[in-house]
């Protein structure tokens, strides 16, 4: 029987949702004092994701103020969003990624066999962050001697994500990401003296009639990759443990039919969706639902309430495993939809995968664990393991 026709899940879900809830019941384009305007309705969410000419998404003043810096294709409208996401686009294939199967297949066996050999962990740095961060390493040609610095500048320009995008970044944020522009400059230069089989030098080699990439463009995409892509991933790792832990049954059925893994993904990626919400700003004075708003002003389009809105969803609380349709917008949508939405899909599938087969179920120590803001993960997870028999 389809779970849509079941209806004896609880609603779960920390407080978050219960705040989102409220926003969209009573207040749904509202805003405290000096913060953006929160919109948590999924029709409004979608309307300012679509609607890229009246929200633009060129949030950082600081990076508008300044003239040396390349601004990242997540960061920049059209025209120049447009040759950007072209250019990148005919590097970052279908094939592309086809091509990363066999790294996640290898690199979830060995992190998973070890991880599982221990009856607990910390699932963060075990095994939900080192797989997105070794995969994209791999993909821009990180040698492995290099992986170790590789994380750290990772790890640390990451925590300081939100002043680097409308902020001031700290010194460590500054110095790390220094660090890790020489050395991809470094490598950029190598690659376009000798091409190597990966994204980053097929990026370097792109020639269409947009034109190429600049060394700028390149290394910003190496940043952007860092920052959309990992924490991201990690968080969808984490949705699915949660998952794992609230509801054991799922965890068995999947084991029994391990087609549904593919809606398992969707309905995590709905439930706790791991970008929780995006930034943009008003291009003009206009309107959201009847709410005004001024030229200029940040609007946070809030994904993970509009995943959970009742006006888009049947039974939104609920988390059921072969729901169908499921238009979550857990990618965003628009100009800006995720560029690496089926690599994610791709490691999120192979990665359950890979616990049903090492484990016998997963527990979270502290199941009250907060869902974060934003699009950062957790920094640690401790978990109770079931080693398989
Ligand atoms: C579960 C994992 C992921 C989620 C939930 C996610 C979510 C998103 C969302 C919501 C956006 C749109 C943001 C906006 O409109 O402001 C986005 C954009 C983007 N994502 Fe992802 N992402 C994930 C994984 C990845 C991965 C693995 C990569 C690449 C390796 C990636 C690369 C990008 C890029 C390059 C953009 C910018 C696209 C543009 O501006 O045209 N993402 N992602």
């Amino acid at each position: 029987m389809s779970e849509e026709a079941k209806s004896e899940n609880p609603p779960t879900g920390p407080e978050i949702y219960a705040e989102y809830e409220e926003l969209r019941a009573h207040r749904p384009v509202s805003r405290n004092e000096g913060e953006p305007w929160r919109v948590a309705r999924y029709e409004d969410v979608r309307h300012v994701l679509k609607t890229h000419a009246d929200f633009s998404s060129e949030v950082s003043e600081r990076m508008q103020q300044d003239e040396n810096s390349t601004t990242t294709m997540l960061f920049t409208d059209p025209p120049a969003h447009d040759r950007l996401r072209a250019l990148v686009s005919s590097a970052f294939t279908p094939r592309q990624i086809d091509l990363q199967e066999e790294q996640i297949e290898a690199r979830c066996e060995t992190l998973m066999r070890d991880f599982a050999a221990n009856e607990t962990g910390d699932l963060i740095t075990a095994f939900a962050a080192p797989l997105p961060v070794g995969v994209i390493a791999t993909m821009l040609g990180v040698e492995d001697g290099d992986f170790v610095e590789f994380k750290r500048w990772s790890d640390t320009i990451f925590t300081d994500i939100g002043e680097i995008l409308i902020g001031t970044p700290s010194p460590a944020a500054v110095a790390a990401g220094g660090e890790m522009s020489a050395y991809f400059q470094e490598r950029i230069a190598r690659l376009r003296e000798t091409p190597q089989e990966h994204l980053l030098s097929d990026l370097v080699y792109v020639d269409t009639e947009e034109g190429r990439l600049t060394d700028g463009e390149l290394l910003m995409f190496c940043f952007l990759l860092l920052i959309a892509g990992n924490e991201t991933t990690t968080s969808l790792i984490v949705g699915c443990a949660r998952m794992f832990d609230e509801r054991p049954d799922i965890f068995d059925r999947l084991r029994a039919s391990p087609d549904l893994i593919p809606t398992f993904i969707e309905e995590t990626l709905r439930f706790h969706s791991p970008f929780k919400a995006t930034l943009r700003r008003a291009a003009r004075d206009l309107e959201i639902a009847g709410q005004p708003i001024a030229k200029g002003d940040l609007i946070l389009p809030l994904i993970a309430s509009a995943n959970r809105d009742e006006r888009a969803f049947h039974r939104p609380a609920e988390f059921i495993l072969d729901r169908k349709p499921n238009p979550h917008l857990a990618f965003g949508l628009g100009i800006h939809s995720c560029l690496g939405a089926s690599l994610a899909r791709m490691e999120g599938r192979i990665a359950v995968a890979s616990m049903l087969r090492h484990l016998d179920g997963i527990s979270l120590c502290d199941p009250q664990m907060p869902e974060l803001d934003g699009f950062g993960a957790p920094a640690s997870v401790k978990v109770e393991l079931r080693p398989a028999a």
